[in-house]
């Protein structure tokens, strides 16, 4: 089986790994690996702390790689000697003011009535866990097994664990999908090269609908969500685990690495493939920070930079067989790209190798913006 991926984000990358581990010949084409979202994300693992009204199946899936998310990086870090930041000690949502507070309060009793508690937690409570949290803070929850990796490791240790595994990497832009007999045969490369295939999976997050020969339909719209994100660095212990913040009701989060980094997210902006970063994105998120945690204001600036989700048209996952034979979609993942990257690359391994969709992927084909045309 040859198969063609088209996109080496951390989706691309794991599902290049498993499906050479599994004997398929592949190719991946990417002009460079693990940029565009990967290397913005903050790499949050939250099925539970970024559960939004309405997404039941969505925290399934969260749930379900969440699971896998231990062993997958046991695997991965035993095979490429490489280390990915990856914990699982917990996420602490907490809110600054008593609308905040109502707000948290109603996703809690949403959780337990899906069976997956967080721990209410007052204000006191939440500044035990988090010392640095300011006195205001009105109280919070815990989730427990939630958690984070840093994606910017991840993906270079995704990308080695393919190549051990055979994967060829092609480091061009594809330009086209190759059809013949209407069906997808390969795609051709922006020097004019053409690579056939058995299977051609697109998992180009906003870019994936972008290439010549796609067949009208064959992909739905995938927007770009724009993320504007900081990185700071601390000197001294600042923050024990990821914090997430509700501030007069615009959400930021913290994300805390063993070596001093802490990553501070994001915003939310539907302005197409805009990647500016702006003044008052910046603004918005430091401001918010610092009436959670004032002692932020001493940190060392590192970076900034924005990315762009790839949002389906209900911000689920668009993962199966599309309508054109030979062409499989990888997209749409939205918030939750490196969260799902474990559940979604043995998803679209199945479907690549053996033409069949796991159960726990039955939601998220393609096949639904179908039935809805
Ligand atoms: N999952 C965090 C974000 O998309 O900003």
């Amino acid at each position: 089986m040859e198969i063609v991926i088209v996109g080496a984000g951390v989706v691309g990358l794991a599902t290049a790994w498993r499906a050479a581990a599994r004997g398929a010949a592949v190719t991946l084409v990417d002009p460079a690996p693990g940029s565009a979202a990967t290397a913005v994300a903050a790499g949050m693992l939250n099925p539970v702390s970024e559960l939004t009204y309405g997404e039941e199946p969505l925290l399934r899936l969260g749930l379900a790689s969440r699971e896998r998310y231990g062993a997958f990086v046991a695997e991965l870090e035993e095979l490429t000697g490489l280390d990915t930041a990856y914990r699982a000690d917990g996420i602490v949502q907490v809110a600054f003011d008593s609308g905040d507070l109502g707000y948290l309060d109603d996703l809690r009793r949403f959780q337990e009535s899906l069976g997956v508690p967080a721990a209410p937690l007052t204000g006191r409570e939440c500044r035990e866990l988090e010392p640095m949290l300011a006195p205001g803070v009105r109280g919070g929850l815990l989730a427990p097994e939630d958690g984070s990796i840093d994606p910017r490791r991840l993906a270079p240790a995704l990308l080695a664990a393919a190549e051990k595994r055979g994967t060829r990497l092609v480091r061009r832009r594809a330009e086209g999908v190759l059809v013949e007999r209407d069906a997808a045969v390969g795609v051709r490369l922006d020097d004019g090269t053409e690579l056939r295939a058995d299977r051609v999976l697109l998992a180009a997050g906003p870019w994936s609908g972008d290439l010549d020969g796609l067949p009208p339909g064959a992909v739905p719209a995938v927007r770009p969500v724009k993320g504007q994100v900081i990185r700071l660095r601390t000197r001294v212990p600042f923050l024990r685990r990821c914090v997430r913040g509700l501030v007069q009701g615009s959400s930021i989060y913290l994300v805390p690495r063993a070596d001093g980094e802490i990553v501070l997210g994001a915003t939310q902006e539907e302005l197409g493939f805009d990647t500016q970063v702006t003044a008052g994105g910046l603004w918005e998120l430091l401001r918010d920070a610092r009436e959670l945690l004032p002692g932020i204001t001493e940190l060392d600036f590192v970076e900034v930079s924005a990315g762009l989700r790839p949002g389906s048209p209900d911000n689920a996952p668009v993962m199966g067989p599309s309508p054109l034979p030979g062409l499989v979609l990888g997209t749409g993942h939205f918030r939750n790209g490196i969260l799902l990257t474990p559940v979604s690359a043995d998803i679209l391994t199945d479907v690549l190798l053996d033409g069949t969709v796991p159960d726990v992927g039955l939601p998220f084909t393609p096949a639904r913006f179908e039935e809805q045309r």
